[in-house]
């Protein structure tokens, strides 16, 4: 009752206003007025209307973009778009966030109830954060029922991530229907219903929720790894910058984020067997990650569709926090650390590289493994990044100099690769024995070591995966030999190119229109990733450097569309709005003007 009055009076307020603004609208009839946006979907298109009466349309569904793109064309605004079937009516209905119910009798075990009761909090907050300040009542009633076949597991390359979705309505019976075999498919389902819901109204009043109310789609990923890379090192982000990455990520139906935690420049992981780590490493006490901070992350991002994948870059790429070996007893863990002039010696200030010589290198690698490992999945992959080793920096070490005439009588080229591949295979042995699990997937960037001449010698395919940064044609080459490979070609993926010379920005275009590459054996591709290097950018900057393009990558990975990204733009731009609607920041890819005019700019 209450409700009826105050849409009454808002109403009144509408016919008032509108009626002083009549006059001046009449002498500019071929304009629309700006405050009164109206649009029709024609031809798949949302077009923009003239509508005299303009306050008064902000109270109708038609007022607003969003209503419209939600199921205007074969796609509506769905972000990755759907792979097997997608048939979404143009019709709408209004319901109450007070009035979505789950049934989860469906689901297959408890650890799936409880994880799909987990996510569909996220779904409700989502909604709730969409029609702020307040959602209008409305007293439809949506039901979502989800069912699962398999029992409750990690996420892995292998998962089957594919759902259903209907939405059918009888009269103000709202039935959603999302049938899954894992609960990371039902949770798919969820993102893709989150993306039928749209909203109307002011935000003075509240705001509606509507949704597509005849729905049908069959979906699943064309790439089991559709990841994210962010460097911790360069600059430290907070956990909830972390973490609103990674809702951005499950929106986008990402589903890896590769934590590149460390590097040369500090060491920011505060971990229970190596305290002096993070003690000697991290740029401040405050810029850390507890152990309990990675624990929590690692169950948020599951949530969201997201598995994390740890990175402890080595041998180079590792300097601060490893200090303490000589002071403690242990000798030289690092070597040429913070040295000077550092172009003779590492690829970039600071320089340091782990001691390949010292058995206490490995003693600790493998605790830090430990402790890292014990808090994920079992038999989850592990990055133990491998790449850009400066041989100049070992070369010019007296005690690794000595070791090398001692033990391989020369200072060659070969004799060094030799000693950078037994590096990883005594690494790799830290790992397996303090791990206790001989079977999880190494992960690898692509190095001189992976060159496909002399990979088979260094590094056994059963267990390295290798993430290909640098030669394209190398995707092709390793499967080829048999290795699983993950792609993140530094002139498209990486996001830091741009901001330093004489790197090129790469547009969300670009990413888009970027074809995964093809080999023979494909399935042994398991995706790509964007990686964000943290050089050039902190906190502040991060959503306007990963968002929008991050998404351009969801949906290469998730639909590998053979059309280009002119075809995607307003989905795109629809989805940028989403996005915001979660909290992220992310940049603008086109004109206001042109997002009201669909179709009129020709961007490309
Ligand atoms: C909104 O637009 C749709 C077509 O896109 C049309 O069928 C419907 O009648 C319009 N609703 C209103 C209230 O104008
Ligand atoms: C609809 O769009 C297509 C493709 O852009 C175009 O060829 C066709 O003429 C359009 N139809 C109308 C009625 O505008
Ligand atoms: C959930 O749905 C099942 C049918 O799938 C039904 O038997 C059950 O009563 C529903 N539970 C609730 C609480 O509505
Ligand atoms: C290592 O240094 C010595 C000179 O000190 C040089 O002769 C040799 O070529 C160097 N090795 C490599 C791989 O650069
Ligand atoms: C130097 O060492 C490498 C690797 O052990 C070996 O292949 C090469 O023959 C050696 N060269 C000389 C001149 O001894």
């Amino acid at each position: 009752m209450a409700a009826c009055m105050i849409v009454t009076v808002v109403f009144l307020l509408f016919v008032m206003r509108s009626l002083n603004n009549a006059t001046a609208d009449d002498q500019t009839t071929d304009k629309v007025p700006h405050t009164g946006k109206y649009y029709t979907c024609v031809n798949d298109t949302c077009v923009l209307t003239k509508f005299p009466l303009s306050e008064q349309i902000n109270g109708e569904p038609n007022g607003s973009i969003d209503v419209c793109r939600m199921t205007c064309g074969p796609y509506g605004a769905l972000w990755p778009r759907p792979t097997i079937k997608t048939a979404i009516k143009k019709s709408i209905i209004e319901f109450g966030l007070e009035n979505v119910q789950f049934n989860l009798s469906s689901v297959a075990d408890d650890l799936g109830k409880q994880y799909l009761t987990e996510a569909s909090e996220v779904f409700l907050n989502s909604l709730k954060a969409l029609c702020k300040p307040r959602c209008a009542p409305y007293a439809n009633n949506p039901t979502v029922y989800i069912s699962t076949t398999t029992p409750f597991d990690y996420l892995k390359w292998t998962t089957n991530e594919r759902y259903a979705l209907s939405i059918v309505t009888e009269g103000n019976k709202i039935t959603v229907k999302i049938t899954a075999q894992t609960v990371y498919g039902a949770r798919h389902g969820l993102e893709t219903l989150r993306q039928l819901i749209a909203t109307y109204g002011t935000l003075e009043y509240g705001k509606n929720l509507v949704m597509a109310s005849d729905v049908s789609i069959s979906d699943q990923p064309a790439y089991a790894h559709r990841g994210f890379m962010l460097d911790t090192a360069r600059h430290y982000f907070p956990i909830s910058a972390i973490k609103r990455t990674i809702d951005g990520m499950g929106h986008s139906k990402l589903n890896v984020f590769h934590w590149h935690a460390t590097d040369t420049h500090s060491f920011p992981l505060d971990l229970p067997s190596v305290p002096l780590m993070f003690k000697y490493g991290a740029y401040s006490a405050e810029q850390k990650y507890s152990y309990d901070d990675i624990k929590d992350l690692l169950r948020y991002a599951l949530v969201r569709g997201v598995r994390v994948i740890m990175e402890i870059d080595s041998p180079a790429h590792a300097g601060n926090g490893w200090q303490w070996g000589k002071s403690e007893g242990y000798g030289d863990l690092a070597v040429c650390v913070d040295k000077d002039p550092w172009r003779q010696y590492c690829v970039q200030p600071p320089c340091g590289q782990l001691n390949p010589i010292n058995s206490n290198t490995y003693k600790w690698l493998g605790k830090l493994y430990k402790d890292l490992v014990s808090l994920f999945p079992k038999g989850e992959a592990f990055h133990m990044g491998g790449d850009e080793v400066a041989i100049n920096c070992w070369n010019t070490t007296l005690e690794i100099v000595q070791w090398m005439k001692k033990n391989k009588n020369n200072l060659s080229e070969e004799a060094f690769a030799e000693l950078w591949a037994e590096f990883h295979a005594k690494a790799l042995n830290a790992y397996d024995s303090e791990v206790g699990d001989a079977n999880s997937d190494i992960i690898v960037w692509s190095s001189g070591l992976t060159e496909p001449e002399i990979i088979q010698k260094h590094l056994d395919k059963n267990r390295f995966v290798v993430e290909i940064w640098e030669d394209p044609t190398s995707p092709a080459k390793l499967t080829e030999l048999g290795y699983k490979v993950i792609v993140a070609m530094k002139d498209v993926y990486y996001l830091d190119h741009g901001f330093w010379s004489p790197t090129n920005y790469h547009t969300w275009k670009l990413i888009y229109n970027t074809k995964m590459p093809v080999a023979n054996k494909t399935n042994l591709i398991l995706g790509a990733e964007t990686c964000m290097w943290s050089e050039y950018v902190d906190e502040l900057g991060l959503d306007l450097k990963v968002w929008p393009r991050t998404a351009a990558l969801a949906e290469r990975l998730w639909a590998n569309p053979s059309t280009r990204s002119q075809a995607a733009e307003y989905r795109m731009q629809q989805h940028r709005e989403r996005l915001i609607t979660l909290g992220i920041k992310p940049d603008a890819i086109m004109p206001e003007w042109c997002y009201d005019r669909e179709g009129e700019c020709k961007l490309e």
